[in-house]
């Protein structure tokens, strides 16, 4: 049995970064690296937080190099750029890409080698030192990466991470304040990135009392608003539902693993460098429509979490439900759920499969065992936008 385990301080809520000035001087830091996207920069979404640390005078390096989906070398180059600052405290703001990058540098400032040697399935060095203290403040919902010990990079041809205790948030700040501002798109490949999370970690092989609690809440609250933060942005119930709804499944997914949809996601990054949202939402109906009578029970309590009427419906009828449910939702948000729409050809399922089976540690929390003559008919299922469900009849 495994424990439930979290940041130790999370604080959420409207306007809850201004918990900010206590923690630095909790800390009593004063030399801060601050890990953030260039755009975020640009737009002043992140001034708030620069004002805070400009009134607690903490000397104050800024590192703007990230970019989606990161790669590899553009992880190193922060962290090369971190160790010259030698921080007191890293701080990450953004999208997982920020906070995953600051997660490797508070530890790796450290620890010596390259981003490289400490990766799940490439790496070779084991964590040494537990790094400075790291606290990281999500602007999308999300990720859930501000509660997560899991950094995730781009290779050549798929992802991998690194995935440390040491990697987890002294101090996760969720201040729904901070999504206002997000654009359509970003909303809606953020927002469904969540709502895989909340679902692959209720049907995880991997899931107790905890995390189920969690992420029937999550489901909820997402895919009841999802849509009206995507389309009514300044909507500020959704954006908070929306953000509490990203942080809840962060947890329960920290605990409980996240299965096959990301799995097959992660080549459709690393080969097609589709955004990590995009690539699970082209994927999720696809992979539920293949495994859904291996977790038929949990099915029907999806679809009540959804609020999808359930009267006079067996757990058969409804499980079917939640997969054409989420089929709609993926559209109904904008975003794609066809593999062709990203110019990817029928040829390049061969190679999808190839690198989708590696991701053992994901596939391993699937209810439905997935081998390569299921993944190779996912992928295809995902590419003629075609759900499958009556192969299961
Ligand atoms: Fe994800």
């Amino acid at each position: 049995m495994n424990p439930f385990v979290s940041p130790k301080h999370i604080y959420y809520g409207e306007g809850s970064l201004c918990k900010l000035p206590e923690i630095i001087q909790d800390l009593q830091v004063k030399k801060v690296v601050l890990i953030t996207d260039p755009i975020l920069k640009e737009l002043g979404v992140i001034d708030p937080v620069l004002e805070i640390l400009h009134n607690e005078n903490v000397e104050l390096d800024i590192i703007t190099s990230v970019v989606p989906e990161p790669p590899i070398d553009t992880a190193d180059q922060v962290v090369e750029e971190a160790r010259e600052s030698q921080p007191e405290l890293v701080i990450g703001v953004g999208g997982g890409s920020a906070i995953d990058i600051a997660k490797a540098t508070a530890v790796l400032v450290e620890n010596e080698g390259k981003v490289e040697e400490y990766l799940n399935l490439n790496g070779t060095k084991k964590l040494e030192n537990k790094g400075v203290p790291k606290l990281f403040i999500p602007t999308t919902a999300g990720t859930g990466a501000e509660v997560t010990d899991i950094a995730v990079f781009s290779l050549e041809d798929t992802k991998d991470v690194i995935t440390h205790e040491y990697l987890l948030a002294d101090y996760a700040i969720v201040d729904p304040v901070l999504t206002y501002s997000l654009p359509e798109k970003v909303t809606a490949a953020s927002g469904i990135d969540a709502l895989t999370h909340a679902i692959e970690a209720y049907t995880s092989t991997q899931a107790g009392p905890l995390t189920d609690s969690l992420a029937l809440d999550a489901i909820g609250k997402i895919s009841a608003n999802i849509r009206t933060a995507v389309w009514n942005g300044k909507d500020k119930h959704a954006r908070e539902q929306m953000a509490l709804g990203s942080l809840i499944a962060g947890l329960s997914f920290y605990n409980a693993g996240v299965a096959g949809v990301h799995a097959l996601a992660y080549p459709l990054g690393g080969l097609f460098k589709i955004p990590h949202g995009e690539s699970n939402a082209v994927l999720l109906p696809y992979v539920y429509d293949h495994i859904w009578p291996a977790c038929l029970h949990k099915m029907s309590k999806v679809a009540e979490a959804m609020g999808l009427p359930a009267e006079g419906k067996d757990n058969r009828t409804l499980a079917r439900e939640v997969v054409w449910e989420l089929f709609h939702l993926v559209e109904d948000v904008g975003l794609s759920t066809q593999l062709s729409a990203y110019e990817i050809k029928e040829k390049d399922i061969e190679s999808l499969t190839r690198n989708g089976i590696k991701q053992t540690r994901l596939l391993n929390r699937s209810p439905k065992k997935l081998d390569e003559q299921s993944i190779h008919q996912i992928y295809t299922n995902a590419y003629h936008r075609r759900l499958d469900g009556s192969n299961h009849v």
